[in-house]
Order: structure tokens, then sequence, then C-alpha cells
């Protein structure tokens, strides 16, 4: 069977699915909900089986943790939509790159300095990249078997910049400086390390929507390092090396699952950013980050377009008044549109479960 061939059997029930019906451009009052980074440190749960699991990485990779630990958000809390447990870093580590997980501290990646390491990449067509991503599509097809059917699976990556710049910076950086010091010395090494992304990560989404996704959301977590200046024009960083490459993937797995559904969260592309995100990469949906003005954003976008998010991940972990009127002010805004209600990036380990819970007491009144 082709990977496609799945995809395409989506069944009667799917469209059923409060996520997918907003994804497909229905306003739904209350927005059904999920939440960036909703498996995670804040909850006991996730911690036992983070500390059974070994590694990080060892967690990515075992389908029975990896799954357990993504129906856990969903047993607690009900929401609409599961993310499946992995990370964006899994896509440089299936193509040879030394990834590790520092305790405490985040990822940490033997740098991508030059020419010399680039080629010691695997090939994009080279199948031990997806072999070890098996694992992975394994997660994605028992989690489909084993969530509520009105429940939307959506699998993920990261985009081709946002996992160049670990690849090149080793780790984490302020503002990316190793990777626009490498984009601005050779141009055509850093283009040749986003096309292989690009192929890599089409491949890995489409494999995902064949084993069991009903959605993807591809991670643009460090737009902000990248001037849209002047916009849509030559010299528009944003342009070159996120929106393009974004738009050649969704066009990539839209040629190989029709009608898949994409969801592209560019944080800290501005409302500029934010309200090109549709239009320059033919995204179904805009995750919008905690510091767009969201009516604003709203106002710009075409009426089908949909968005999702913005609650400030700071503003759940105040709770009290401060956080229902923020979720009034989200449902304000989006009022009689297709909106997916979600925070403007991932939840912390601080956050207090009982702040969710009073979050989505007020969403769902
Ligand atoms: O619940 C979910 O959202 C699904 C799982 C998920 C993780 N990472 C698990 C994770 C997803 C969607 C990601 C995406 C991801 N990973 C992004 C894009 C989203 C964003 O936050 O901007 C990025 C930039 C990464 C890279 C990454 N992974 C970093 C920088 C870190 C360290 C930061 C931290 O919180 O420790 C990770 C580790 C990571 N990925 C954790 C989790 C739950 C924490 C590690 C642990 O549990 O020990």
């Amino acid at each position: 069977e082709t990977p496609e061939a799945g995809a395409a059997a989506a069944s009667e029930t799917a469209a059923q699915r409060p996520i997918l019906r907003v994804l497909g451009g229905e306003a739904l009052s209350p927005p059904p909900a999920w939440m960036m980074r909703q498996a995670g440190r804040y909850l006991p749960e996730y911690r036992a089986v983070r500390a059974e699991a070994g590694s990080f990485l060892d967690l990515c990779y075992n389908p029975d943790f990896a799954a357990e630990v993504t129906l856990q958000p969903i047993r607690r809390f009900g929401f609409e939509a599961a993310i499946l447990f992995s990370d964006i870093l899994v896509v440089p580590h299936a193509l040879g790159q030394d990834v590790r997980f520092v305790e405490g501290e985040g990822p940490r990646l033997d740098p991508l300095a030059g020419r010399a390491e680039f080629e010691a990449l695997k090939d994009a067509g080279d199948p031990a990249v997806m072999d070890r991503l098996a694992p992975v599509f394994a997660t994605v097809a028992r989690l489909r078997r084993d969530l509520p059917d009105e429940t939307t699976l959506l699998g993920f990556c990261g985009a081709p910049w946002t996992v160049a710049s670990y690849m090149i910076g080793g780790r984490g950086t302020p503002d990316l400086a190793p990777s626009r010091a490498l984009a601005a010395a050779d141009p055509a090494l850093v283009d040749a390390l986003i096309d292989r992304l690009v192929t890599v990560s089409t491949d890995y989404l489409v494999r995902q929507l064949a084993a069991g996704a009903d959605a993807v959301q591809i991670f643009e977590s460090h737009a902000g390092a990248l001037p849209a200046v002047p916009p849509g024009e030559a010299g528009d960083a944003l342009e070159r090396w996120s929106f393009r490459p974004v738009a050649r993937m969704i066009a990539g797995i839209r040629a190989r699952v029709p009608g898949a559904k994409v969801i592209v969260f560019a944080r800290g592309s501005g409302l500029e950013g934010h309200a090109r995100v549709p239009e320059a990469t033919g995204a179904d949906a805009v995750g919008v980050d905690w510091a767009v003005d969201l009516a604003a954003l709203r106002a710009r976008l075409p009426a089908h377009v949909v968005t999702q998010g913005n609650l400030a991940p700071e503003t759940l972990i105040a709770g009290g008044p401060a956080l229902d009127a923020a979720v009034d002010a989200i449902l304000a805004a989006t009022r009689g549109t297709p909106h997916i209600f979600n925070l403007g990036h991932g939840i912390t380990p601080q956050t207090p479960i009982a702040h969710v819970e009073r979050m989505l007491a007020r969403l769902r009144g």
C-alpha cells in the first residue's frame, strides 16, 4: 500500500471531528481547543512516563510511551485535538546529525558549520531516513486507533528554517546569529540545506497523514529572526527562508494527499507576517502567537481563513480573573469566524493544572 492510499481512506466520522470541521471553514461556538505542548512536564503523569522511558529521544521513538503521553491530556481535559508526541529535532536526527537533549538545558546538536557537515548528512532519498522515523508512524497509527472518535489527531514537523537554525547553531540561540551569519556568508549552502529539509519534511508529513493523522501543523518557531523587509520582495528574508520553503512543502503534501489540512505557526512574524501566511504558504489555518492582536489580524484575513491561538502562556500561569478576561477577549475577537482555541506558544512546566481547567471552564461556559 502506498502512503497516499491510507490517507485517502479517511473515515466518514473524521468529517464530524470539531477541529476538522473548523479547518474546513466552519465557525463553531464555543471553538474547539487544544494546547501547544499539551503533553509535558506540567503533568505528573507525563513526568512519570518520562522518568521510565530513558532519554527524551527514547520517549519519542517508543510508540507505547509516546502514544501514552499523547493521550494523557486528552483523558484529563478532553481537548478536541491530540498532537503526536515527538519533537521537531527527530528530522535532523534521521538525517544523521547527532542530537541530544540535555536535562534542564534543551537540545544540543553537533553544529553544521559548513560544507563538510552538510555533505555528511544522509540524502533526502536515502531509505534510512524514513526508516529511523518509522516508530513515529507506528505511534500515529496506534493513536488513531486509541483516541476517541471525535478527537482530531494532529501530526507535525518543524519548518525548514527553524529546523535548520538548530542544525546550524547546534542549540537554541537567542537571535539565531549562527544561522543568519551562514545565510549571509554562504546562501547557496543554506539553500541546499533548506531544500533537503523541504523534501524530507514533506515525506515525513505525508507518512504521518498516511498513518492516520487528520491534519498537520508546521512549526516555524523562529520566524521572528527573519526580517520581512521589504515585504514580499527579493530582499524579504521571511519570504525567502520561511514562506517559500513552507509553500513548497504544502504543495508537495497536497500533490500526494489531496485536500490535506495544514496549520502554519510562524511565531514572531508580527501582525504583518501572520497576515501573509495563508497567501504566501497556502496554509488552511494561521497559528497565532501571543504577541499578535487577534482582532486586528482577523480584520486583515479573508473570512474563510482559519485562525488558531493565542492565549499568552504567562496569562495561563497567572490564572484568576485575568485569565477569564483573556479567554473572553479571544472569543470576542473570533466570534462568527472559524477559530481553534489554543495558546500563543507552548505551555510551560510551572503552569498549575487548575488554571488549565479554569481556562476550559470559561471557554466551554
Ligand atoms: O504536546 C506537544 O505539543 C507535542 C510534542 C512537542 C514537543 N516538542 C515535545 C517536547 C512538539 C510539537 C514540539 C515542537 C518543538 N520542539 C518546537 C516547536 C514549538 C515551539 O515550542 O516553538 C521546538 C522549537 C522544539 C525543540 C525543543 N524540544 C526545545 C527547544 C526543547 C527544550 C525546551 C524545553 O521545554 O525543555 C525541546 C524538548 C521538548 N520537546 C520537551 C517536550 C515535552 C521537554 C523535554 C522533556 O520532557 O524532558
